[in-house]
């Protein structure tokens, strides 16, 4: 059976796709939790696009230890310099070189011809090549190159050094069939082939990302580039849940196979769903809430009966947690924290101590304690998450508000905040109930943020259920934008928690 690399690209192009940004120590949480995942490979940004990337890939590549870490480098000294000082202390380093070689874009964004680019990959191939021994070389817009000139550029690239070829689905206009012939063709015709791993990226522009990646692995690729909830530019990247379970369950048919522990996709996508404030479509294959939900009463009949009948995967081969009521006020510790690691959180002490807190505060709020309950305070709150955040603690949080949203009278917020070890509170007016209360925030911690987006949606079942919001704001001086979240069964505090939330995220940032 073949073995398929995962070469996961949330933390370059899936962040780099508007609304999905994730500061440092939000990219260390998803590259660790990319490492319990399984993955081969994480391409952890593109170092030489900004300090912060170049900061970020070089902490990323000394805080994971077993996988192999890569930035992205155009195809110039420069470029490689920067990739490679930034994942040169990763136990292992790649640099993923990359260069078009589609008509239009050499014409037209390269301003170079076929010579001067068959040169170039040599020449830049090499030269990476001295520096590091596993290269990547990616043929920009393959999919719409001239096969032939195609595959004298992949010639070039293996010819200097490279240690595995990628063939991107740039703009996502291929189709299965033409991904899998394109496959099969350049094995006939890039000299050394057998020798590197054959790489595919698909962007979903037509939705047919997954399709297409898998057309290729079904063709003969060995490594397939993806992201967590298939983000990324555009309308995205193939979907990493996607390809790696039709792999798994698709087994007779790709004779394939991955490293990835799949009982971990179900946290790695609601982790990062959470930090970048994306929810996931209910329809969402894998991971979405209805993906395993039986609606139908002859559906529900015979998964009653036999599972099969309507399911092809198993929940549990996946992580999704059981739906069913599991902890009441009077559970214990020891029974939260067994109820926990069969979710697939490893909890210390310390830790389960918090979570403990939580959950009591929370038991005498709601009848009852479900699985999505735990893994609300767990991902949203918990010590799991500010543990891995390090320094990056939390510096600000609500301690309690009083709104006056009444129709006749001005609306106005008392909000009280507790920074580190100082209580703040302050008073404003505003359009609606939140715009005071964020307004009132705002003097209060001498901050410039302005709300861009705002969603409150229940994340539990019931009426006492738990609302999250999410909340993007940016910094009027600096133009970068943050996103907080906040859960509770109150949405008012929710709401606000979320807003202090982004804010420590821009606190953190200009420290
Ligand atoms: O979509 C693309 O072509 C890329 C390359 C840089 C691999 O992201
Ligand atoms: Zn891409």
């Amino acid at each position: 059976m073949k073995r398929v690399k995962i070469f996961d690209t949330t933390l370059r192009d899936g962040e780099q796709s508007p609304g999905c940004s994730m500061n440092l120590s939000e990219k260390i949480i998803i590259a660790r939790q990319l490492e319990k995942l399984g993955v081969d490979i994480i391409e952890a940004g593109f170092a030489i696009a900004s300090p912060m990337d170049f900061k970020s890939v070089q902490t990323i590549a000394s805080s994971v230890s077993d996988i192999t870490v890569a930035s992205l480098a155009r195809a110039n000294k420069k470029d490689i310099d920067c990739a490679w000082d930034a994942v040169k202390n990763a136990n292992h380093p790649r640099i993923h070189l990359f260069l078009a070689t589609s008509d239009v874009h050499m014409q037209y964004k390269l301003r170079m011809t076929r010579e001067q680019v068959l040169q170039t990959i040599s020449e830049m191939t090499a030269y990476a090549k001295s520096k590091c021994a596993d290269i990547e070389f990616s043929a920009e817009d393959a999919s719409r190159s001239d096969r032939e000139f195609l595959a004298k550029c992949f010639s070039n690239a293996i010819a200097a050094g490279a240690t595995t070829i990628n063939v991107p689905d740039t703009v996502g206009y291929s189709t299965p069939q033409e991904m899998g012939d394109l496959i099969s063709y350049l094995m006939e015709h890039v000299e050394g082939i057998a020798n590197v791993d054959v790489s595919v990226h698909c962007h979903n522009d037509l939705g047919m990302g997954v399709a297409n990646s898998l057309a290729c692995v079904k063709a003969g690729a060995t490594q397939v580039e993806c992201t967590v909830n298939g983000i990324g530019e555009r309308a995205g990247n193939a979907s990493l849940e996607e390809i790696v379970m039709a792999i798994k369950t698709r087994r007779d048919f790709y004779d394939a196979d991955t490293n990835i522990d799949t009982r971990q996709i179900y946290k790695s996508s609601k982790l990062l769903s959470n930090i970048i404030g994306v929810p996931i479509s209910p329809t969402k294959p894998i991971v979405g809430a209805n993906a395993f939900a039986h609606e139908a009463g002859i559906h529900q009949h015979g998964v009653i009966n036999n599972a099969q009948t309507y399911e092809i995967m198993n929940p549990d081969e996946i992580g999704v947690p059981h739906r069913a009521l599991v902890l009441g006020k009077h559970s214990g510790k020891h029974a939260l924290r067994e109820r926990l690691e069969t979710m697939g959180y490893e909890i210390n002490d310390e830790q389960l101590e918090d979570i403990f807190t939580r959950f009591k505060k929370l038991a005498d709020q709601k009848k009852t304690i479900t699985s999505s309950d735990l893994e609300a305070l767990t991902l949203y709150h918990s010590g799991i998450v500010r543990d891995e955040r390090e320094e990056s603690a939390t510096t600000c949080q609500v301690v309690s508000h009083a709104i006056n949203s009444s129709k006749e009278a001005p609306k106005i917020a008392y909000v009280k905040i507790k920074r580190d070890d100082e209580i703040l509170d302050g008073v404003a007016m505003g359009a609606g109930p939140l715009d005071a209360a964020f307004k009132a925030i705002n003097n209060m911690l001498g901050t410039d943020a302005r709300l861009e987006d705002f969603s409150v949606r229940a994340v539990t079942d019931g009426e006492d259920s738990i609302g999250e919001a999410v909340v993007k704001i940016s910094s009027v001086s600096t133009g970068e934008n943050y996103t907080g979240t906040g859960i509770s069964t109150d949405i008012i505090e929710a709401s606000l928690q979320a807003y202090v939330n982004g804010i420590n995220k821009m606190f953190e940032e200009s420290r």
